[in-house]
């Protein structure tokens, strides 16, 4: 079995470590910082607890699992490594430096991969003399829970690379899907209506955020509510997915940020970790207005933002049908695909809604793509 270093033992770095260490790898857990890979341990072990607590895992496996890992601040012990996976701070920069001086740590087999949210991986392979065996795993909070894996091949990354980075990432029972090296991959781009339409309807006055919460959740089946969802994951870091996925798409209005987050995120509430986001965790949660006729509405026009989405991520040939409705059920809970959803509800009824908001408000944000375009014309359904 492959040795497996992960760099950097922040959030997902630990979670990656964990997976590896349970599937029996060898894991090199690299941290630069101090005290980082100490934090990590600490925080590693109280999740095993938790295991041995619940009866997951048996006493011996936990401590087989910490013994698998190596928590060091010595970078030189990645050597020998058959698969690297960094997850370092969000900096392309600063990525870059460290693919240069890992390429040289290790065999010209080892793969070398970026867990990345946001940043290209034709960029961060660019800073390596064998940029065939750079390519992107990306991962979900929390890694070791979410079934999801995206793999990024760049321009430059090999067939072998793809094919041997998969068989992996397969073996730790996860559900990879293939996406093209673009902003957001598939789920941080298929997303963006979810929270940016959610934040408009309310910007425009029609409801409040417990209302749309509840239209989404009540009669759309999905887990939480954009509002919910955005002071879980904290309004700082969508904020800056966000506008990255904005800036990365040369300023395509459909992905723009608005400013409510941005006061949000400035104001410091950033959500549940900051006891205050959209909703005020210190006291009792507002209630919704339980109006199915204005809850219809608000779902299906955040529900067509986001299938327009998704046609259009199919229609550049981001990812296969198949792969976009996975990673949105597999990586964001979706209760449903959103092209198989849109076959159940009609695709010109989808289409019919598009055309309405873009004439009603005038705006490019609500452009039908032109794959819904077609296959109403043509008469067809995604499946
Ligand atoms: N948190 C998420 O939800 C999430 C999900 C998917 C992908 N990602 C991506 O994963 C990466 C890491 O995110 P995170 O949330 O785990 O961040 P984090 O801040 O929790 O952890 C980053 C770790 O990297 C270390 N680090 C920084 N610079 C370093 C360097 N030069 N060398 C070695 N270690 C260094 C830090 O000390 C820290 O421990 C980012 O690229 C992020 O975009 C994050």
């Amino acid at each position: 079995m492959i040795k497996v270093s992960i760099i950097g033992a922040g959030t997902m770095g630990t979670g990656i470590a964990q997976i590896a260490a349970t599937k029996g790898h060898q894991v090199c857990l690299y941290d630069t910082f101090d005290g980082a890979v100490e934090n990590s341990k600490l925080k590693l072990n109280k999740i095993l607890n938790r295991l041995v607590e619940k009866e997951r895992i048996s006493k011996d496996e936990k401590e087989n699992i910490l013994s698998r890992i190596n928590f060091t601040q010595d970078i030189k012990d990645v050597k020998q490594s058959g698969l690297i996976i960094e997850a370092i701070i969000e900096d392309l920069e600063i990525k870059k430096k460290i693919f240069k001086e890992l390429e040289n740590l290790v065999d010209k087999e080892c793969i070398i991969a970026s867990n990345t949210s946001s940043l290209s991986i034709a960029s961060i392979g660019g800073a390596c003399q064998r940029a065939e065996r750079v390519l992107g795993i990306h991962f979900f909070n929390p890694a070791p829970l979410m079934p999801l894996v995206e793999i990024i091949p760049a321009v430059q990354t090999s067939k072998e690379t793809l094919k041997n980075a998969k068989l992996i990432i397969d073996s730790w029972g996860k559900t990879t899907v293939l996406t093209k090296d673009t902003p957001g991959f598939i789920v941080n781009r298929v997303a963006r209506p979810f929270y940016g339409e959610a934040i408009r309807i309310y910007e425009e006055g029609i409801a409040d955020f417990a209302t749309i919460d509840w239209a989404i959740k009540e009669l759309g089946g999905f887990k939480m509510g954009p509002f919910e969802l955005m002071d879980y994951i904290g309004n700082d870091i969508n904020y800056t997915v966000t506008e990255t996925v904005f800036k990365a798409f040369y300023y395509d209005t459909r992905y723009k940020p608005s400013f409510t987050q941005k006061r949000m995120m400035e104001a410091g509430y950033l959500g549940r970790k900051s006891e205050r986001g959209y909703y005020d965790y210190s006291i009792d949660m507002p209630k919704p207005i339980k109006n199915r006729e204005l809850g219809k509405r608000i779902l299906w026009r955040i529900l067509s933002m986001l299938i327009n989405e998704a046609a259009d991520a199919l229609f550049l040939n981001i990812a296969s049908k198949e792969d976009i409705d996975l990673a949105m059920t597999k990586g964001v809970n979706y209760p449903k695909g959103l092209l198989i959803w849109a076959d159940e509800i009609g695709i010109n009824n989808v289409l019919n809604v598009l055309k309405d908001l873009q004439e009603e408000y005038g705006e490019d944000r609500y452009r039908p793509s032109p794959l819904l375009r077609r296959m109403v014309k043509e008469n067809k359904s995604f499946y």
